[in-house]
């Protein structure tokens, strides 16, 4: 049993320590796991390390003690407005996705409670493929989320979301994109629905956010999904993601502070004095708005745009490279950096992730459909070419031998994929999340 050390270590040996722990950790830095880290290369990570440690110990909590991460605050939304169409936006920066959304849902209820305070049990129509923190977001606020099943080419099906609309409704939420296969849903639709229903409209961005703007530059086709779709509210999108700063930092922008007040939480009872906050939590760490800040005056429109088009052309020979493999086929027809497939006929996809495993990638699992996923960034350029062999020999592996459905891991997603009563899953999850917080040894 661990207790603190009765006299401190010395600072070497801290490290030394810190660096044999990380060691054991997935290889992000050699690109073999995607979607939970985005590496710029190590020169920016070694600024980005600076940035957080001039500001390691700083607390946003205050704006007037720290003035200068309040104007660093002020300057990514500027930048940030201006890059998605609106000069004029306003908004916080926030420790990432979750926070973000968490914070626009509160917000949502909070603006219905005051213009429409006979809503006893608000609700937003959103796509089934909205990330779950709308659903943590929908459990804490006691908003409830009507979920409305996507189109066959897995976009938002905006008609279906209009018949969903009630007078319960307080607002709309769509994504560009969506995590699970990288689609951007239709929100010039939604925003036209939006602004019909006069309801506001949230789009989550958190992963395309500094991805999507690049690649329009680059010329591909993305429909607008920003301000410039009149009926937009609000956007979450993460620094964190393709924004490539440090971990811990996304930004919720509105289209006015009309919009955004509230999000502004104030107590005033307080004996320690008047309180106020515009985010989930107090004490707002300097580092990670240092570190976002640090990442966009480094990498600049050029740095971006570079790390776009690297992310895109790595995509891009991954899904020509799987839909070339007998075997496998892409899920959805995005054109973006996100790629998704599934094993097909003999193939199970579960199976397909164990071998991929066994090979030393991390993997993401999704259901409904069974997919595997992958988010690309300019740091996965390299390993293209290797992926694509190991996916071959896995599905041969799997074609060989159809019973590695059977062993691994893979019965169990398949059955948590298939159990139709998800409380059940959701119990079996809680159990597994509860042993790993089990002391064993006190
Ligand atoms: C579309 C989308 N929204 C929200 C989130 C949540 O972000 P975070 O994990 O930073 O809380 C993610 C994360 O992948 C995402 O892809």
């Amino acid at each position: 049993m661990k207790s603190i050390p009765a006299h401190g270590r010395d600072a070497a040996t801290i490290l030394d320590d810190l660096r044999a722990r990380s060691a054991r950790d997935t290889d992000w830095r050699g690109g073999r796991v995607f979607s939970l880290v985005y590496h710029a290369g190590e020169e920016h990570e070694e600024l980005l390390r600076a940035a957080h440690a001039t500001y390691a110990s700083a607390n946003l909590l205050n704006p007037m003690a720290f003035a200068s991460l309040k104007q660093m605050e002020n300057e990514l939304v500027e930048m940030t407005g201006r890059l998605f169409h609106c000069a004029g936006a306003v908004g916080a920066v926030t420790s990432g996705g979750t926070e973000s959304i968490l914070v626009a849902v509160a917000a949502y209820r909070d603006r219905a409670r005051r213009e429409r305070p006979w809503i006893r049990r608000p609700e937003l129509v959103v796509p089934t493929t909205i990330h779950p923190a709308f659903d943590k977001a929908a459990h804490y606020f006691g908003v409830r989320l009507v979920k409305v099943p996507v189109g066959p080419d897995l976009r938002a099906d905006v008609r279906a979301m209009a018949r969903a609309i009630g007078w319960r409704t307080i607002g709309l939420v769509a994504s560009a994109p969506q995590y699970p296969h990288g689609l951007v849903d239709p929100i010039g639709e939604l925003g036209e629905l939006a602004q019909k229903k006069k309801l506001p409209l949230h789009v989550d961005a958190c992963v395309g956010g500094f991805i999507l703007p690049w690649l329009e530059k680059l010329g591909r086709r993305i429909p607008h999904w920003d301000f410039r779709v009149p009926g937009v509210t609000s956007i979450s999108a993460d620094l964190h993601k393709y924004g490539y700063a440090g971990k811990g930092a996304s930004l919720l922008l509105w289209r006015s502070i009309d919009a955004m007040k509230y999000q502004i939480f104030v107590a005033t009872d307080f004996p320690g004095g008047v309180y106020a906050s515009p985010t989930m939590i107090g004490t707002r760490p300097g580092g990670p708005v240092a570190a976002a800040w640090a990442a966009m005056q480094s990498l600049g429109e050029a740095g971006y745009l570079a790390l776009a088009e690297k992310a895109i052309g790595a995509a891009d020979r991954l899904r020509d490279g799987i839909a070339q493999i007998p075997g496998v086929a892409l899920v959805g027809n995005g054109s973006a950096t996100i790629v998704a497939y599934a094993g097909g006929t003999g193939v199970d996809t579960y199976a397909l992730a164990d071998r991929l495993e066994a090979r030393g990638w991390t993997v993401d699992r999704q259901h409904r459909p069974a997919s595997i996923h992958l988010t690309v960034t300019a740091n996965h350029a390299p390993i293209v070419d290797a992926y694509l062999a190991d996916l071959r020999a896995a599905v041969a592996d799997v074609q060989r031998d159809p019973a590695l459905a059977k062993s691994g891991s893979a019965p169990m997603y398949g059955m948590a994929a298939k159990m139709p009563i998800r409380r059940l899953v959701a119990g079996q999850v809680r159990k597994m999340i509860t042993e790993m917080y089990t002391r064993r040894d006190p």
